[in-house]
């Protein structure tokens, strides 16, 4: 049995080398430029949940490697345009400057943009190891994932829970989070499952749980984070008030939270067995991560 590790790395050189084939592929732009920057590195932890769930579901190697760069370009365009000044303003990304200090904030709105066209664009193409109304399911969730209903409303209820005359309570987070952050890792962990039609509730569950320990992890990471390891600027909750998990149980408690969330993922998968060992070792994975 290959371990987490490995598996993640492979992933990541799979779907990255997939996404910038995408880009490569557009005319010559100073956008094509920058959204080729903003697509390197990372865990592409979205996409290697893409890839793992396809193989769950017996696809072969290959099939879902368009899905996984596409969830990967939806990630880094909410990454690009969370970063902007008019959200989060910051200037790293990464380990690298953010791209609308590298280039300008037009380039950087474009970036998203192109790379949200791009993502459906990726998994609208004919294939002939995907049904079309298997894509289609793809697209048509996707589209429910990423946009005023999933992310993008998360984004929202966040940039105004800043300005929001008290905090958030425990319960408005959690649905913020599942929006935020949730929404796309759902997706991530149900494609393989919607390629053959099967059931998608006992990923959507582990997804679930996964994506809520996830964003815990993040904001646990915010305080006591090794900014260099990040590869992005900490202390930037506090310091903007957010309300956290954090902020209102506490590191321990968030840390709690947080395990207990990845018992409750790993429970969820049950009905795989131990051919998801990779999906429990990744659950395992989010809340012991640097970056
Ligand atoms: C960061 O996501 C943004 C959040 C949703 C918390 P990741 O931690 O997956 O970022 P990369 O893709 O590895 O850079
Ligand atoms: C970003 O959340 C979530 C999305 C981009 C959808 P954060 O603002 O907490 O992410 P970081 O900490 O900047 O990576
Ligand atoms: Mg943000
Ligand atoms: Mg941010
Ligand atoms: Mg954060």
């Amino acid at each position: 049995m290959s371990g987490f590790p490995e598996a993640l790395a492979r992933a990541a050189a799979t779907v990255e080398a997939r996404l910038q084939a995408g880009i490569a592929a557009l005319p010559a732009s100073s956008v094509r430029d920058a959204m080729a920057y903003a697509a390197r590195g990372g865990k592409k932890l979205r996409g290697f949940l893409v890839l793992e769930s396809a193989r769950l579901h017996g696809l072969a190697p290959g099939t879902a490697e368009r899905s996984a760069a596409a969830i990967e370009a939806i990630h880094v365009y909410s990454l690009v345009h969370d970063d902007l000044p008019a959200m989060d303003d910051d200037d790293l990304r990464r380990g690298q400057p953010t791209v609308h200090v590298k280039w300008d904030e037009a380039t950087a709105i474009l970036v998203g943009d192109a790379l949200q066209s791009l993502a459906f664009n990726l998994i609208a193409v004919p294939d002939a190891a995907l049904t079309p109304e298997a894509r289609l399911d793809l697209i048509a969730s996707l589209a429910q994932a990423a946009g005023g209903a999933g992310m993008v409303l998360g984004q929202a209820l966040d940039i105004a829970a800043q300005s929001a005359a008290c905090p958030l309570t425990l319960e408005q987070i959690t649905a913020l989070q599942a929006a935020k952050t949730g929404a796309l890792i759902e997706w991530a962990a149900c494609a393989g499952a919607r390629m053959v039609q099967a059931d998608t509730a006992p990923l959507a569950a582990y997804a679930g749980a996964l994506g809520r320990a996830f964003q815990i992890a993040d904001d646990i990471l915010d305080v006591e984070g090794d900014a260099a390891l990040a590869g992005k600027r900490l202390h930037k909750d506090a310091e903007a008030g957010k309300a956290t998990f954090v902020s209102l149980l506490g590191l321990e408690g968030a840390k709690a939270r947080a395990r207990d969330l990845v018992a409750e993922a790993e429970a969820a998968l049950a009905p795989y067995g131990s051919e998801a060992h990779l999906l429990r070792e990744a659950a395992q994975f989010v809340i012991a991560r640097r970056n």
